[in-house]
């Protein structure tokens, strides 16, 4: 789809994101909190760390890590002009994130908009909401491998993606897809967005998203070379005991083992990888 139809690429998109996003979704801010937790831990004592932030929307995710961890020289990268705008403006008044931050425009997907990016420079990869967008996993390992390449040894790709699984006569399907009609929900009750917007805000999810599940994921990132040193997630439970008042209270992140991962194909309106390159 060529990428002014996309739908975060849309201005009035991109500058409403900020006014709904953590009240439509419970966990969000719980989910960049836990991710900035355990870099906190992680790179305790570093100071000078080269982020970069791909997808990174409004800048939230950066944001909430830079108050846990030195950055030394952010990067952005995102195809939307219009979301940049209100990054650069947040990056720009955010204390904990130096001057100097650099932007890049264009898609991730295409190796010219890393390109320069010299091997092993890189500390933290940071990607929230935003790789559900590829579609085939083989570009999904692809993109993975680049960032592994650019990534310092002993530094930390993270991923934290709507998870389930993508056949949608399974549970976990149905458990996704009822996330989705309740957040519309909430869309409407809080007049966040009008009936046009809801209907066109679902086909992006249905159409424009693809569903991996977490052990996919964790699959696909350690044949890219990565090894999965923490992992969490906002754990959906079946769509039948799903309601609007259940969903709206699920506003924590559970750490997930491998073996739960593994062993369920449980639905997580946010499932957390943070994947380090040793
Ligand atoms: C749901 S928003 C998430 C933004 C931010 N990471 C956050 O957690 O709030 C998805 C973002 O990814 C961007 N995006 C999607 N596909 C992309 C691609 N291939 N290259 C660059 N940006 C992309 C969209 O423009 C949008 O800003």
């Amino acid at each position: 789809m060529p990428v002014e139809e996309q739908y975060y690429t849309k201005a009035r998109v991109a500058h409403k994101y900020d006014v709904y996003i953590g009240k439509n979704i419970p966990f969000y801010w719980p989910a960049l909190g836990f991710i900035a937790e355990h870099l906190g831990q992680r790179f305790a004592g570093r100071t000078d760390l080269e982020v970069l932030d791909i997808g990174c929307g409004t800048a939230n995710h950066c944001v909430t890590v830079s108050k846990k961890i030195n950055i030394g020289q952010l990067t952005l990268v995102d195809h939307s002009a219009a979301i940049l705008e209100v990054a650069r403006r947040k990056v720009g008044e955010a204390e904990t994130i130096p001057d100097g931050v650099q932007v890049r425009t264009g898609s991730f997907l295409e190796p010219e908009t890393l390109a320069g990016i010299p091997p092993e420079s890189v500390d933290v990869i940071l990607s929230s909401l935003t790789l559900d967008h590829i579609f085939e996993d083989d570009e999904f390992v692809a993109l993975l491998r680049r960032l592994h390449r650019i990534l310092k040894p002993g530094g930390c790709f993270v991923l934290c993606e709507k998870s389930s699984s993508p056949d949608p006569t399974t549970p976990s399907w149905k458990s996704f897809a009822e996330m989705i009609h309740i957040r519309g929900e909430n869309n409407r009750r809080n007049d966040f967005k009008n009936e046009a917007e809801i209907a066109e805000w679902k086909k992006h999810n249905f159409e424009e998203d693809v569903m991996r599940p977490l052990s996919l994921s964790w699959t696909l990132a350690e044949q890219a070379g990565f090894t999965i040193e923490k992992a969490g997630g906002a754990v959906l439970p079946p769509a039948d005991e799903l309601d609007y008042d259940r969903f709206y209270a699920i506003d924590f992140i559970t750490p997930l083992s491998r073996a739960r991962v593994f062993d369920t194909i449980e639905s997580y309106g946010a499932g957390i990888l943070i994947c380090a390159k040793r």
